[in-house]
């Protein structure tokens, strides 16, 4: 599978880089020399050694399979520690005016990742706005897109449930599988319990009224890759389904 956001982990040999859980640093940057804004987050990203490659490269490959499929003003982030893959609706998408950056504690990377974002996409700061607290923070919020990498096992469920309440468009990257809140024992003897588990996950979407689309992002970059996207009503796009 190709690296969309950073082709030059399709080299031979260099994808395990862009796994790696070294932090973005002064010896890193050698591999992030374009002028793409890619390349350019990641050396500001460098500069203040924050986080590590891996978080960089997963987050704007997640972005760059979702991001056609998730049009909307206001797009929230759950579950977002340092908030990278909100705040690329920021940088990327002019029609966002608003990303929520939902997380029960605001890691310090996230004052970071602010200031990095200042450097490079000076826009995009001023349409961030963190929650620090859990997903009742939604609530009030204007909310029409949704994303959640990496929730953690029910959590990711938890944020399905809020976009199926709110009829909110949502793409979310699961892990930490286990034990499924509804999968069936046959398909979990059948396929095991990550697949079983997102198997349910998108039949509930479906029944709901929402049309899924399953994608991924190089396996170099997380064995917990699979991504689950789902549109309703008149924010349907034609795509072909891939996994
Ligand atoms: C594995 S991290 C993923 C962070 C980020 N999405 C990423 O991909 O790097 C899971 C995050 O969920 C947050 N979290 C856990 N329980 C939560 C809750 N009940 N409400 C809000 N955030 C929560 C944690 O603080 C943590 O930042």
């Amino acid at each position: 599978m190709r690296f969309r956001s950073f082709p030059q982990f399709n080299q031979p040999g260099l994808g395990e880089v862009a796994g790696s859980k070294s932090r973005l640093s002064a010896a890193t940057l050698r591999h992030f020399t374009s002028e793409r804004m890619a390349d350019r987050l990641a050396r500001a990203l460098g500069r203040a050694g924050s986080m590590p490659i891996k978080e960089l490269v997963e987050s704007f490959e997640f972005f760059e399979r979702v991001r056609s499929l998730l049009r909307a003003p206001v797009v929230a982030d759950l579950m977002c520690g340092h908030g990278l893959v909100g705040a690329l609706f920021a940088v990327f998408e002019p029609n966002v005016k608003q990303v929520l950056l939902v997380d029960r504690r605001r890691p310090a990377n996230h004052d970071a990742l602010l200031e990095s974002l200042g450097r490079v996409a000076p826009w995009a700061p001023p349409r961030l706005r963190y929650l620090e607290g859990n997903l009742d923070l939604c609530a009030a919020e204007p909310i029409e897109a949704m994303v959640a990498v990496h929730a953690c096992g029910h959590r990711t469920d938890a944020c399905l449930d809020l976009a199926l309440e709110r009829g909110a468009q949502v793409a979310v990257m699961p892990c930490c599988y286990g034990p499924p809140r509804e999968a069936s024992p046959a398909l979990m003897a059948g396929l095991g319990t990550e697949l079983a588990t997102d198997v349910a996950r998108t039949y509930r979407l479906e029944s709901a009224g929402y049309r899924v689309r399953w994608r991924s992002i190089p396996p170099e970059v997380t064995p917990m890759g699979r991504i689950l996207v789902a549109q309703k009503g008149s924010s349907l796009q034609k795509g072909p389904l891939s996994v």
